[in-house]
């Protein structure tokens, strides 16, 4: 089954209004490449001004909470990051699996909210160093998308994101092999989740992604695009990974 490629950005807590700059290039490169979806996730506070300077570039986010509103300070809802111009909402970052503490469930939850609030949900899965020298790479990874993925979720607001955690920002990248033997299990995991519509749901490869091994990793079957880090931060470096993308497309 044909699936546009997604070349989505993830800034981090990285950036300031100065860097938007940045975007213009990006823009550029999407309207010039229309065969492929193009996303930056900047930090929060700059949604709204990325929106406003590059309406033609879908902006998203890094995160959401699970409920709509309430006492939850220093939280965003999925509907406030609608509100400002959000396309996207990357959920369950191994970032904030570690740092913050987010389960399977609580990623599950924050994937129902995008959803809710017409936001297309980046569920983010992948092993650790330890998981993959253990030789669990690949239950953890299936585990990891059985229990955060809702059973109700479509191909057209569900992404899956496998990103190694040892591959993200050490410039290491797992084999093509390795990667081909994932992607392929993440595929069948979902077929038992959510049936029929797993064909069409993009999965992403994330960690350490560039512009010199982007057109290697985005012809393995069973990668849709990629979820780039460092390498989103200058038009520079990202433009030459969605000219990749687009020529596979
Ligand atoms: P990286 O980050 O491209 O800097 O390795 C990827 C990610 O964490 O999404």
């Amino acid at each position: 089954m044909a699936r546009r490629k997604l070349i989505a950005g993830n800034w981090k807590m990285n950036g300031h209004l100065d860097h938007l700059r940045e975007l213009h290039g990006i823009e550029k490169a999407a309207k010039t490449h229309p065969q492929v979806d193009v996303a930056i996730c900047p930090p929060a506070t700059l949604i709204a001004p990325a929106v406003a300077r590059v309406p033609g570039l879908a902006i998203g986010a890094q995160d959401c909470h699970a409920a709509d509103k309430g006492a939850h300070t220093g939280c965003l809802s999925a509907p406030m990051l609608k509100e400002v111009g959000a396309h996207h909402v990357i959920v369950g970052h191994s970032e904030r699996r570690a740092d913050q503490g987010e389960t399977d469930s609580d990623v599950k939850a924050k994937a129902e909210a995008a959803h809710r609030h017409g936001l297309t949900a980046i569920v983010c899965v992948g092993e650790t160093e330890e998981e993959r020298d253990a030789g669990q790479a690949e239950a953890v990874v299936t585990g990891q998308v059985s229990a955060s993925l809702p059973s109700d979720a479509t191909a057209d607001w569900l992404v899956v994101a496998y990103e190694p955690v040892w591959a993200i920002g050490t410039g290491r990248v797992p084999t093509l092999d390795d990667v081909a033997t994932m992607h392929a299990a993440i595929r069948a995991t979902l077929s038992d989740i959510i049936g029929d519509e797993a064909p069409g749901v993009r999965i992403l490869y994330g960690g350490s992604m560039n512009g010199d091994n982007a057109a290697e990793l985005l012809a393995v079957d069973n990668v849709d695009g990629g979820l780039v880090g460092g390498a989103s931060l200058s038009a520079d470096k990202f433009v030459p990974i969605i000219e990749a993308g687009a020529a596979l497309a």
